[in-house]
């Protein structure tokens, strides 16, 4: 904290001083291609574009280079005054921001670094865009006074593509920049470290700060490198270790705050935490697991059922047909040996499905193209013994890549080698009341290079009605293809793709979710989704697991937004990035913070937004469950009003969203979007709402006396005002 105070007291005081310490370069030129003299000092690259260094290429006219390279080239003039701030007389740091999707980068002809792989190493393409890109060259390579070529090979493996989040900086390396402080967190015990290539030596001190208490901790100090972190899975502690280097005194700071789980324990009686309201259309089968955590073996009955529903009593699962039209209120009745608890919920026959937003979980994000049948079961099954089916959880849904080479020769649509028995999967998953996904395209293929449904329309919406499929995810990408043909470029020529699929769906005799995936932003899908009778529409690109992305889609992209949200057709901000991720075979930890994980789930909650789970469920612990399964916190979700959120107080990086409730009641997120700490003054935030009443934490489920409150960086309040 200290040296950021001071730097940002130095960057007031002494902006030229500052200025010769530190090159930014916010232009470079730009070819897309790949030749390997381009990273060559001598080479007349006059003629390159230019491109600004902090934007993807895609925002800056480069548009149709998708899976393909691009070289950026930046001549600079490096003074030699600069090494007098040269504290280390060690390295020039090159800070490129980061590169969508892997780099190369050379400092006059020689490779300084390298980040993900490209489709012609060894490996294979590996793409790692968002990670920040920072290399070293030695002093030795520097042409001091004279002109010196930072040059950049970029392959852009799908989406945007180039260097982003800069502009390009050069400067001497200091303490902060080569030391590394890793925070280790591992089944409740955590320790910091540091450690640099330059074996420095100093003392590294702990300070932790409560952050519901606001008491400053002392974790103590040590020259040996390491210490232990007290970490509390029921407080939210923030831990700042400072390194100060002993020569230079110049200081390397990091703060962490370890895993820490707020929704209390559920009771062990049966309590009900699904939606109030459920949509079937008449005649169509349904399917309704009956949302009761609590101890097992727990027994149900349902009150009011109307003719042709049926209850699976054991399982808790509603089936059958209803074919009058009507809202039927349903008493559902849970009975264990803690309790018995009842619930009336209202079961809605009509034209409309998707009456709260849809909840559940998605291939995608976990494991890419390498899904197979046998990694769907195991995250349903998990959803079912982790207790995430009794929060709601309920679609499993399969993205790309389950689809077979070739069409039947009939033209039927397969499923391929991993998928032995999609039926089979549904009809296990149907008996235990959650629910089929699946992918496709309108256009010949998928993102993914696999079949899509150009063509063959109506056969496949017939065969998904035969598998028993009740959600289908319809993606744009290949008929991208098809839309460059036609000089039409109207909105209507985005919608008929759309069109024609929801026609041959309707025709299906049971209830198919229609999620339409179009990320153009020309096409304004939020305008005409309703339109197509779409459930909802993906109103973003894909997401990723690092705060700039959830934090620009969540905030930013979703803000103007809410009027198009509605009971039956939802805003879809992309896919949950909580758990074990990895877009394939292997998975990680999210890179998220818990405090941008809470703000996460908070806050596609407020937005209505679908809940597709994108972790291996089967790989989820205990913190990952409790955060997704917060019965209060998912009733804003679930409210059956149905209106998104919208921010109502912008208060420089506090951003206050809120969303009115069916029961009277506001939700209100109080979001932190700074990095650093903030204290908010809750009650001048209500009364400037012009809001009173019983103020509660969602989150902690308890009622809070309005007042100051911390938040973390990147974190959040979740309340409600009754
Ligand atoms: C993308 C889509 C992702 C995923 C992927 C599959 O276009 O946005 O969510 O479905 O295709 O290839």
């Amino acid at each position: 904290m200290k040296l950021k105070t001071s730097l940002f007291v130095f960057a007031l005081c002494c902006a030229a001083a500052l200025h010769a310490q530190e090159i930014v370069i916010p232009q470079a030129r730009y070819k897309t291609g790949d030749k390997p003299e381009w990273k060559n000092n001598v080479l007349d690259d006059e003629s390159w574009i230019s491109l600004d260094t902090s934007r993807e290429w895609d925002f800056q006219g480069i548009v149709d280079n998708e899976f393909g390279y691009g070289w950026y080239r930046m001549r600079v003039t490096i003074p030699s005054s600069m090494k007098k701030a040269d504290v280390l007389k060690k390295a020039l740091l090159v800070d490129l921001g980061s590169v969508d999707d892997s780099d190369e980068t050379y400092f006059n002809g020689k490779r300084i670094g390298k980040t993900g792989t490209m489709p012609g190493d060894p490996e294979g393409y590996k793409g790692r865009s968002g990670t920040p890109r920072r290399y070293l060259a030695s002093p030795f390579l520097v042409h001091w006074d004279g002109e010196n070529v930072i040059a950049v090979r970029v392959f852009n493996g799908g989406g945007r593509g180039g260097i982003f989040g800069g502009p390009v900086r050069v400067r001497m390396a200091t303490v902060a920049d080569m030391t590394e402080i890793a925070f280790k967190e591992e089944d409740r015990h955590c320790s910091v470290s540091v450690s640099s290539p330059f074996k420095f030596k100093g003392s590294l001190t702990l300070r932790g700060l409560d952050l519901e208490s606001g008491a400053v901790i002392d974790g103590g100090s040590t020259t040996e490198g390491s210490l232990q972190v007290p970490c509390d899975p029921g407080r939210p502690v923030q831990w700042t270790a400072t390194f100060t280097e002993a020569k230079s005194g110049q200081e390397a700071v990091k703060s962490f705050i370890p895993k820490y789980i707020l929704t209390p324990e559920a009771p062990k009686s049966p309590r009900y935490n699904g939606p109030l309201v459920f949509g079937v259309r008449p005649g169509s089968p349904i399917i309704l697991r009956l949302a009761f955590s609590g101890q097992r073996p727990m027994t149900f009955a349902v009150e009011g059922l109307p003719d042709g529903a049926t209850l699976d009593a054991r399982e808790g699962v509603l089936g059958g047909r209803v074919t009058l039209p009507g809202d039927y209120p349903l008493t559902l009745v849970a009975k264990n040996a803690f309790g018995t608890t009842r619930q009336t919920i209202r079961l809605r026959v009509g034209d409309k499905i998707a009456l709260t937003p849809p909840m559940g979980w998605n291939s995608w994000n976990c494991w890419g193209l390498s899904v197979s049948q046998e990694k769907v079961l195991s995250s349903a099954r998990a959803l079912l013994e982790k207790g995430l089916a009794d929060y709601g959880y309920h679609y499993v849904n399969i993205d790309d890549a389950w689809e077979a080479e070739e069409r039947n020769a009939d033209g039927t649509i397969a499923c391929n080698e991993k998928f032995p028995d999609i039926q089979g999967l549904g009809e296990w998953l149907h008996a235990h009341g959650l629910r089929l996904g699946i992918y496709s395209s309108p256009g010949d293929r998928t993102c993914g290079h696999y079949l899509g449904s150009l063509g063959h329309e109506k056969q496949d919406a017939e065969t998904y009605n035969a598998w028993g499929v009740d959600y289908l995810k319809y993606d744009w990408c290949g008929y991208a293809r098809e839309f460059a043909k036609s000089a039409d470029k109207s909105v209507a020529s985005y919608v008929r793709p759309y069109l024609k699929m929801e026609e041959f769906l309707r025709e299906q005799p049971r209830d198919i979710f229609y999620s339409l995936c179009m990320y153009s932003k020309t096409a304004e899908v939020w305008k005409w989704g309703h339109a197509v009778d779409a459930n909802s529409w993906r109103t973003t690109g894909d997401i990723l697991d690092v705060w700039g992305s959830v934090c620009n889609i969540g905030f930013a992209q979703q803000a103007p937004l809410y009027p198009y949200s509605q009971p039956g057709h939802w805003n879809d901000p992309d896919m949950l990035v909580v758990g074990k991720l990895g877009w394939g075979e292997t998975l990680r930890h999210t890179r998220l913070t818990v405090d941008e994980q809470y703000t996460h789930i908070s806050l596609w909650c407020l937005l209505a937004a679908n809940l597709l789970i994108g972790c291996d469920v089967a790989q989820m612990d205990e913190f990952t469950v409790a955060l997704l399964c917060n019965n209060e916190v998912l009733a804003i979700d679930q409210d059956p009003l149905g209106r998104q959120a919208r921010p109502v107080i912008v208060d420089g990086e506090i951003q206050v969203w809120s969303r009115p409730l069916a029961d009277g009641a506001t939700a209100l997120g109080v979001f932190n979007l700074s990095p650093e700490v903030r204290k908010v003054d809750l009650v001048r935030y209500l009364s400037q709402l012009g809001l009173s009443g019983t103020l509660r934490d969602l989150w902690r489920q308890k009622d809070i006396a309005p007042g100051e409150s911390l938040i973390a960086p990147h974190g959040v309040k979740l309340l409600k005002i009754k």
